[in-house]
Order: C-alpha cells, then sequence, then structure tokens
C-alpha cells in the first residue's frame, strides 16, 4: 500500500547520516554491517545513490585481510551513547584506515546478495543509474571477492570448509538459544559489567534484550580476541568460543551466487564458475556438518565440543536459500517450517521454538519475530518453487508491518512492536516485498 511504502522511505530519510545509515538514531548509533546489506536493497528502489553510498561507506572500512568489521563507527557519536564503542574495541591500525574505525568482528556476508539486487534494480532506473551501478559494481566485485576468502580461509576454524563465528555478534542473531551449551562454555565473569557498562538499557527494556550474563561473556570474548589482535591464527585453541551457524554459512554460500552472477555480468565466466563451485562445495559441507539425520533439522556446531546444538532456531531453516540443497533436506526443512514449532499463519516464523520451554516471546532473538530472516525464508520458498509459501509470507510480512510499524523485532504471538520503533532494515525490507 501507498501509506506503507510512504512510512517505510520517511524510517529511511530519517536515518540517513548524510554518509550512511544507521539502523535506529538511538539504540544503534553507528553503521553496521549486514543491516547495511538490507538497507541498501530497498534503499534501492527510492535511491539507488544513496544504496551504493551506504555500501561503500562500510567497505572503506574492509580490512587488509579482508574482514568486513560489524561496525563501522561514527565519530559524531560519542563514546557514552553505545557500548561497545571504539575505545573499546581498539582495533590495530591499517593502511587506508577510515578515520571512523570499527570493530575487529564479523557478520553474515549479505553484501554480494545485496550489490547484486541493486545493480538490477538500479538498472531499471534508467541510463544515469545503469551507469553508475556497472562502476559500482565493477568497485565491490574484489572487495566482495576478499571478504569470501577471509571467511573461508582464515575463519575455517573447523577445517571441514565452513566459516565459524567466533562471537555470538557475528551470527547478527545475538542471544540466539543456538550457542547455549557453547556459551555455557565461555568464562563468565560479571564484574566486567562494572568496568565497561551496557548502555542498551538506556533506550530498551532489560526485558526484551540479552542479560547481563550474556553481555559479560560478550565482553570476555572481545578481550580475549583483541589481546591478540584480532588474529585468527590458532585461534581455535586460544579462544573460548568458535561456532559453525547455518545460516551465516547459508549467506556464505548464497553470496557465492551472488558473486557468480557479478563475475558474469563483468565478463568474468571462469571466475563465474568458481564461484558457482564454491557456493556447492560449501552446500555440501553444510549439509555434511550441520544436518541432523535423527531430527531431519539444520543445527549449530560446536566445534570447540564437537557437538550440534540441539535448538530448533530459525536459522535452521536458512538452508532452503540453497539451490543445490538435497530433496530430502529440503522437505525437512519445509516440515519443521510449516510444524507448530515456526508454523506461518497470520504471523511470520519466529526466532525460535514456539513450543520450547524457554520460549520467550519479548527477548531479542529467543522468541520474537524478525522481518530479515523471514525475506530469507520467502527466499528459500521462491528458490525451490513454493510460490505460494512465499506468497503468504510475503502477505504475513507486510500486514504486521503495516498494522505495528517498522519496528525492530515483534512480539510473536500478539505482533506487537518490540526493541528500536523505526528500524531500518524492517523499512527497507518492506519496499522490497511491495515493490
Ligand atoms: C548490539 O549492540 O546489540 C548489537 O547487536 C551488537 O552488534
Amino acid at each position: 500500500s501507498a501509506e506503507l511504502w510512504n512510512s517505510a522511505a520517511h524510517v529511511l530519510e530519517i536515518n540517513w547520516t548524510g554518509d550512511h545509515m544507521v539502523p535506529s538514531r538511538k539504540l544503534y548509533p553507528h553503521q553496521w554491517s549486514w543491516d547495511a546489506a538490507f538497507i541498501a536493497i530497498g534503499l534501492a528502489y527510492v535511491n539507488p545513490t544513496r544504496a551504493w553510498r551506504d555500501l561503500r561507506s562500510l567497505f572503506e572500512a574492509q580490512w587488509p585481510d579482508g574482514r568486513v568489521p560489524h561496525i563501522v563507527f561514527d565519530p559524531a557519536t560519542a563514546e557514552a551513547d553505545y557500548f561497545p564503542g571504539p575505545g573499546f574495541w581498539d582495533v590495530p591500525a591499517y593502511a587506508n584506515r577510515p578515520a571512523r574505525g570499527s570493530t575487529g568482528i564479523v557478520q553474515p556476508p549479505m553484501h554480494a546478495i545485496a550489490a547484486w539486487d541493486v545493480y538490477r534494480h538500479a538498472s531499471a532506473h534508467g541510463a544515469n543509474c545503469a551507469q553508475e551501478a556497472r562502476t559500482e559494481l565493477e568497485w565491490f566485485y574484489p572487495r566482495l571477492v576478499a571478504q569470501q576468502q577471509y571467511l573461508t580461509g582464515r575463519r575455517n576454524l573447523g577445517g571441514g570448509g565452513l566459516a565459524s563465528i567466533v562471537h555470538p555478534w557475528e551470527s547478527g542473531l545475538d542471544n540466539s538459544p543456538a550457542w547455549d551449551e557453547a556459551m555455557a562454555n565461555v568464562p563468565a565473569d560479571l564484574s566486567l559489567l562494572t568496568t565497561y557498562q551496557r548502555r542498551d538499557l538506556n533506550n530498551a527494556d532489560a526485558a526484551h534484550r540479552p542479560t547481563d550474563l550474556d553481555y559479560s561473556r560478550y565482553v570476555g570474548l572481545v578481550l580475549s580476541y583483541r589481546a591478540e589482535r584480532y588474529d585468527d591464527h590458532d585461534l581455535l585453541d586460544r579462544h573460548a568460543f568458535a561456532v559453525e551457524c547455518p545460516s551465516f554459512n547459508s549467506i556464505l554460500a548464497s553470496a557465492e551466487l551472488a558473486l557468480a552472477q557479478i563475475a558474469g555480468e563483468l565478463g568474468l565466466s571462469a571466475e563465474a564458475a568458481a564461484h558457482r563451485e564454491r557456493a556447492q562445495r560449501i552446500t555440501a559441507a553444510i549439509v555434511k556438518r550441520l544436518w541432523n539425520a535423527r531430527t531431519g533439522t539444520f543445527h549449530a556446531l560446536d566445534v570447540k565440543t564437537g557437538k550440534l546444538s540441539p535448538a530448533h532456531c530459525v536459522s535452521g531453516l536458512m538452508p532452503l536459500m540453497l539451490p543445490d540443497l538435497p530433496a530430502a533436506a529440503v522437505e525437512s526443512i519445509m516440515a519443521e517450517a510449516k510444524s507448530e514449532k515456526f508454523g506461518i499463519s497470520e504471523l511470520p516464523a519466529p526466532s525460535y521454538d514456539r513450543t520450547a520451554p524457554d520460549f520467550d516471546t519479548k527477548r531479542y532473538w529467543r522468541g520474537p519475530l524478525w522481518i530479515n530472516v523471514n525475506w530469507l525464508l520467502r527466499r528459500g520458498l521462491l528458490v525451490h518453487g513454493f510460490r505460494d509459501e512465499a506468497e503468504d509470507l510475503r502477505t504475513a510480512m507486510v500486514r504486521l508491518v503495516h498494522r505495528n510499524g517498522h519496528f525492530e523485532y515483534f512480539h510473536p504471538e500478539t505482533g506487537e512492536g518490540l526493541g528500536a520503533p523505526t528500524f531500518s532494515w524492517t523499512a527497507a525490507l518492506s519496499l522490497d516485498l511491495l515493490a
């Protein structure tokens, strides 16, 4: 509807800083990595130049080793307005590092998917936009390749061809029950929270956020990684948390497929074939390593212990994005998605199994429903030809945001908006769902 379109465009107007988009003005006053990708996908419909600027602003902070940081800081925002800020991360200096500073961890590599989407949509905006899109695509391609190489190379901590996350923040699904077992083995020192103070609770209800116990571990993991200047060599031995997430790795494989499209468009056919082959290899590794044959579902693998998490989380549905997923796995994901655990009806899928005893309707990634993962789920439904289910999910998302607003996340039973009220990716993806 025009009303939803206009309200979404308005959110993207008020969250634009002139250089990049913030996820929300108060709770997240810097630039976030995977947010930027989802944002660019929607922004392409209303302002392709800004979509490219936003992605570039993030990639200008790419490290020489290829990693794209999970937050790029805005020097105009006071250290006191966000924790953990640039002073806490204290990342090593590197050539061409922008003055803005960054964190030393990553987030799911959605950016090749975004660049390809923005390119296709911008090309429809007329000759000037098409010319700009071509120039941008050429600028991004080697940088996106370097990002993939970092993740499939240095982050292949388990040796099986998947990327490990070394901090829950890297998943983007911060306090997901998928890491409960792995996190139980991470030292928790609550006294760290007297030295380093949380700022998120100044702008959000504590019951809707990760707990202090979570935060003490989050801080401890950064201190551990920071101590060796975010070096990845022998990280598995030195660091308390290493997990292979099905959602992160499905995005990693999808990014290779997007890179294949981009390489093809740029006339690099040998590279395109190599990207497709890498996507197949990652897909095969996801099936081999993250599939529980007994339950027929995908789970996070704790690389330190070799154990799969027992939790059923929305991340386990994300391999549906992969076109080469074996038919049996597709069927199982569809059964799980339609079961009472995740059943999409009036409302989109929750972040966690509705039937779990610790399902928490308000706490971030432990129950509430999020638009970005549902958008990815819809993409997966379309990849495998489930057109009716995809359309039902699209309708459920549009209805939810239209009724409740562009919230960060939503109560999985009532649809009530939770977290930040004018959240950029909810607005941006609404534009894509309406287009
Ligand atoms: C936050 O600040 O809550 C973010 O999720 C960390 O990336």
